[in-house]
């Protein structure tokens, strides 16, 4: 495949793309990288040589293939360097998530959000999971990348390590609210910066025009929020009406967990009066219904048993 049509896709598109064409060797020199790039964002040549034990021009070989497959990027500057681009870091998920059976292949795109890809795949099985790539930082990439192809910039590094964080956080939150009955896609999987979670059917609250019963979508989504904080006791964080889904079956989910706090942090409730009201204040404009603010948050918080509406 042609640079140019590389420089054109997002990185998991490449990542599925290339994946095929990656041997054991190749998934070893990566990992060499990766795990020194805790200490360097350039790792030398012969660093990669110490861990790899493998003869001088096989790596440089697989340094070079790596390069061209754009998972690597190249530095010479003081010395000769390799960093992880973002489709190495991705091919190095997907490998994992294909070892340990939780998927067999990367579908297609299913939704680009400001901070993360979230893809279809399926599993060994044949059923269908999606694949949630946590992307922080992406913004300052594109422009990087767009100036210089595909190399990097200081912030990379970070990058990587905040969007292995963010997915940790995420599955972490998931995981907790799941267990505790709130409705959420169900935690499959999480390795590096990518989630692997069930697959969902049905679009965000935001583009529906008109719905049914509102009243009774606003409550399903308050009941949720107070089980997330009376038995998880989780905040949301970034609740509106972009992170719930509503399902052809007329249910909702709630999707997009990064930023949850727990209900014993010092902001915490600050935070909840901001989910309440982003999604008051969207049902009042754009279905009519109204639900007091401080009713609402006597309920949710469970000082109250039941709500008006
Ligand atoms: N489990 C899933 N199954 C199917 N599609 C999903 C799933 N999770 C997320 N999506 C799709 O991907 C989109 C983005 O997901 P999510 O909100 O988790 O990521 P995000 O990058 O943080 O988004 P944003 O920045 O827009 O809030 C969703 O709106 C939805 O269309
Ligand atoms: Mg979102």
């Amino acid at each position: 495949m042609k640079n140019t049509i590389l420089a054109c896709m997002s990185s998991a598109d490449v990542a599925a793309e290339v994946f095929r064409q990656l041997e054991s060797e190749d998934f070893r020199i990566l990992n060499i990288i990766e795990s020194a790039m805790s200490k360097r964002e350039f790792v030398p040549i012969e660093q990669i040589q110490k861990y790899a034990k493998l003869p001088m021009d096989r790596i440089q070989f697989t340094l070079g293939k790596l390069t061209k497959l754009s998972l690597l990027h190249r530095t010479q500057t003081a010395y000769v360097g390799y960093t992880l681009n973002y489709v190495g870091y991705d091919c190095l998920a997907i490998n994992a998530l294909v070892k340990a059976n939780i998927i067999e292949s990367l579908g297609k795109s299913l939704g680009v959000g400001k901070e993360a890809d979230v893809y279809d795949a399926l599993s060994p099985d044949a059923k269908r999971v999606a694949i949630k790539f946590h992307r922080l930082g992406r913004i300052s990439f594109r422009q990087t990348r767009r100036k210089r192809g595909y190399s990097l910039t200081r912030e990379h590094a970070t990058w990587l390590f905040q969007s292995h964080l963010a997915a940790e956080k995420e599955f972490m939150a998931m995981q907790l609210v799941y267990k505790n009955g709130v409705s959420v896609p169900e935690p499959i999987s999480q390795n590096r910066h990518v989630i692997a979670m069930g697959m969902i059917e049905g679009d965000q609250l935001s583009k529906y025009k008109q719905i049914a019963e509102p009243q009774k979508i606003l409550r399903e989504i308050l009941r949720n929020v107070r089980k997330t904080y009376t038995k998880a006791h989780v905040i949301h964080g970034d609740l509106s009406e972009y992170n719930i889904i509503l399902k052809p079956d007329g249910h909702i989910l709630i999707i997009d967990w990064p930023q949850y706090v727990t209900t014993d942090q010092v902001n915490a409730g600050e935070l909840l009066e901001r989910d309440l009201k982003n999604v008051l204040s969207f049902f009042r404009r754009r279905f009519k219904v109204k639900v007091d603010s401080a009713e609402a948050s006597d309920y949710v918080t469970g000082k109250v048993r039941s709500l008006k509406v």
